[in-house]
C-alpha cells in the first residue's frame, strides 16, 4: 500500500509486505526513542490528537512519536471539553480539524466513527479506537512485540501459540490483532473467556479459513500450559449496558505468579494492551509478576513508540530522512536502564 497520506482505520488494509515494512521502519527509530539523538524531521507539522474516550498510552505515546519526530501536537481530550457537546458533527468537527493538522490520531466510542470522520478530514486519519470495533496501531505494536519476543528465541511469526484471555466480545485489540495474524502461518489460538464474552464467531471463522487453529474454552489454567504468548486483557466495563452486568465477569480470570509459574512454561510471554485493571475485584494480571522476565507489557508500550513513529514517519513521506536532520541530544538524560 501506498502510505503517503493513507489513513489508518483498520489492519484489514494491510498486506503481509506492508507489516514488514512498517517494523523495518519502527527498528531505526530506537536511537531516538532512547533519546539517544534528536531528529527534526517533521519541525512544522502538526499532529491533532482527538481523544474522545479515556486514553493514557495510546494518546500520550502518538503525541510522544510525533514529538521526537520533531512534530508539534495538538489535542482535545474527553467529549465535554469539545464543540461536539454543542451537537458538532464528525463531519464539521472534521473538516475544522484537518485545517489546523497535517495528520489526526482520533480515539471515539462508536465503531466505524473514525471512518466517518476521516472521510470528511483533508489529511490522513489514524484510528486510535473506534468502540469495539479496532485498534490498528495497537494491533501492529503487539505483533511487533510478539516478533521481538519470538525473535529472541530464535522463532518467527510463522507457527507459534497464543492464548487470548479476557473480555473478547468487546476488546477492540484483540479483534485487531486477530485480522493481522491472518497474514501469517500456523498461528495457534486459544480464546478463553465467559462464554458470553467470546470472540466474534466471524473472527474465529476468518482465522479457520487461513488454516490457523483456535480452540475456545472458559478455562485458564490449562490453556496457558503450551503456548509462546498470553494475551491477558480488561473486561471492557464501559461497553456493558451496567456496571453490575460487567460486575459479573470482572475477577474471573486471574493470572499472577503461582498459577503463571505452576502452569505455563517459564519463557512463555506475557501480554496486556494495558490499562490492566488492579482493582482487587478485577485484578487480571496481578503485580506479584512485575519482576518476572516474561512479563513483556512495559517493552510492548516502550514498542508501541517506534511503531507509531515509523507509522507516522510513513504517513508523510519522511521514512528516509529521519537521519538527516539528526543531531546530538543536548541535554543530560538520567534513565534508568531497563
Ligand atoms: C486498550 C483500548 O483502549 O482498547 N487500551 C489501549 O489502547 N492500550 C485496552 C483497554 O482499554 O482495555
Amino acid at each position: 500500500m501506498d502510505f503517503i497520506g493513507a489513513n489508518i482505520l483498520s489492519v484489514g488494509q494491510f498486506e503481509r509486505a506492508d507489516i514488514d515494512r512498517v517494523f523495518q521502519v519502527a527498528d531505526t527509530m530506537g536511537p531516538y526513542a532512547r533519546r539517544e539523538k534528536v531528529t527534526r524531521v517533521l519541525e512544522g507539522a502538526i499532529l491533532g490528537n482527538m481523544f474522545l474516550e479515556p486514553s493514557t498510552r495510546t494518546r500520550l505515546s502518538f503525541g510522544a512519536a510525533f514529538n521526537l519526530l520533531g512534530g508539534t501536537v495538538r489535542e482535545t481530550v474527553g467529549i465535554t471539553a469539545s464543540a461536539m457537546a454543542k451537537g458538532e458533527s464528525l463531519y464539521d468537527t472534521a473538516r475544522v480539524l484537518s485545517g489546523y493538522s497535517d495528520v489526526i490520531c482520533m480515539r471515539h466510542p462508536q465503531a466505524g466513527s473514525v471512518a466517518e470522520f476521516a472521510a470528511a478530514s483533508r489529511v490522513p486519519v489514524v484510528n486510535g479506537g473506534d468502540g469495539a470495533n479496532e485498534h490498528p496501531t495497537q494491533a501492529l505494536l503487539d505483533l511487533y512485540t510478539i516478533r521481538k519476543e519470538l525473535a529472541g528465541k530464535g522463532r518467527t511469526l510463522d507457527d507459534f501459540r497464543i492464548a487470548m484471555i479476557g473480555d473478547l466480545k468487546h476488546g477492540r485489540t484483540v479483534h485487531s490483532l486477530c485480522k493481522l495474524l491472518c497474514l501469517f502461518e500456523k498461528v495457534h489460538l486459544t480464546f478463553v473467556s465467559p462464554p458470553e464474552l467470546a470472540m466474534p464467531a466471524e473472527l474465529v471463522e476468518q482465522l479457520r479459513a487461513v488454516g490457523h487453529t483456535v480452540d475456545v474454552t472458559d478455562q485458564l489454567e490449562s490453556s496457558i500450559s503450551h503456548v509462546d504468548i498470553v494475551y491477558s486483557t480488561r473486561i471492557q466495563e464501559e461497553r456493558f449496558a451496567s456496571q453490575e452486568e460487567a460486575n459479573l465477569y470482572r475477577g474471573r480470570f486471574r493470572l499472577n505468579r503461582e498459577i503463571f509459574t505452576r502452569h505455563a512454561q517459564p519463557n512463555t510471554v506475557i501480554m496486556h494492551p494495558l490499562p490492566r485493571d488492579s482493582r482487587a475485584e478485577a485484578n487480571e494480571l496481578d503485580t506479584d509478576l512485575n519482576e518476572h522476565p516474561s512479563l513483556a507489557i512495559f517493552r510492548q508500550t516502550d514498542n508501541g513508540l517506534l511503531v507509531r513513529m515509523a507509522l507516522f514517519a510513513m504517513l508523510l513521506g519522511v521514512e528516509d530522512k529521519v537521519d538527516d536532520y539528526a543531531r546530538p541530544v543536548t541535554w543530560q538524560s538520567r534513565r534508568t536502564p531497563i
